[in-house]
């Protein structure tokens, strides 16, 4: 496949606004320190920001997020979610959803919410095009800063890492404010299934997961890692993986049919990293 070099068109507010629609309020920057920053500053419920270019854009784990001007969509949405506490974990899934169904065309997700995209250019066959950092603030009730960040005009040079992709090298020419609106259309719709019934949810999240029965290594925040095969996405998005076990003496009583999954431990986990070590065989 060639490489893109289709002439990059600046974002304009206009445009932008009128694809998100009534119901958000746009804010464009043609340079921000980090959009999430900036609307967590002066939080208010609907408002977008988008920035053509972060200079000090933020990632998952205090990593870092860098694109250079004028090639990505980024931005943040603030959100009044309509769930219980205990759900708001499922919000960052949530975002990442909406993402994935925007961009449709075979992307699926990483745990808890990187969106992949097929991309034979990169070693694993899929490459990352979407990264969500989604902060909780306080303002008169608690509002979700959700922070997204989509590769979408890059070269290969262009990218960080070299897991990284974008739209263009997956052959796609992209409007950027269309695809601003596509994504917060989703978000929106995504949001209400969540109020409504978040078991719904994470059966949706579960059928767009790159990550499930998967063979996984997750690095947690504590420096430590976890490895074993990817069980499940709960209730509240925890990942669950099945760690093997010594097997145990053998029971007493009748013999039972054994699975292999037996001599396996549940942990479900919260935060981390995941790196997909092969396909479930
Ligand atoms: C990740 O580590 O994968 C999350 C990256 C999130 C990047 C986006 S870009 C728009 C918003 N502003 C930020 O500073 N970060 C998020």
């Amino acid at each position: 496949m060639t490489e893109p070099t289709s002439p990059r068109s600046p974002l304009e507010q206009d445009a932008l606004q009128a694809a998100a629609g009534a119901g958000w309020v746009v804010q464009l920057h043609a340079e921000a320190t980090s959009t999430n920053a900036v609307a967590a500053a002066e939080p208010a419920r609907d408002l977008v920001v988008v920035a053509e270019n972060q200079t000090a854009g933020r990632g998952r784990l205090d990593r870092s997020w860098v694109t250079p001007p004028g090639t990505a969509l980024t931005f943040s949405a603030v959100v009044e979610p309509v769930v219980e506490p205990r759900f708001w974990p499922l919000i960052p899934l949530a975002a990442g959803y909406a993402v994935a169904r925007a961009v449709a065309a075979g992307a699926r997700l990483k745990w808890p919410n990187d969106v992949l995209l097929p991309d034979d250019g990169v070693e694993a066959g899929q490459g990352k095009l979407c990264g969500i950092l989604v902060e909780r603030v306080e303002w008169k009730r608690p509002l979700a800063v959700v922070g997204i960040g989509i590769n979408v005009d890059q070269r290969r040079e262009e990218l960080p890492v070299p897991t990284a992709t974008s739209l263009a090298l997956a052959g796609r020419t992209t409007d950027r404010a269309e695809l601003f609106g596509q994504v917060l259309r989703e978000l929106r719709s995504v949001l209400g299934m969540l109020a409504q019934r978040p078991s719904t949810f994470v059966a949706q999240y579960r059928g767009l997961s790159a990550t499930l029965e998967r063979d996984v290594r997750v690095d947690l925040p504590d420096g430590t890692a976890l490895q074993g095969r990817a069980w499940d996405v709960d209730e509240v998005g925890r990942l669950v993986l099945a760690i093997p076990t010594d097997p145990p003496d053998p029971p007493a009583g009748p013999p039972r049919p054994a699975s292999v999954w037996d001599h396996h431990r549940r942990v479900a986990v919260s935060a981390g990293d995941v790196v997909h070590v092969r396909p479930a065989g």
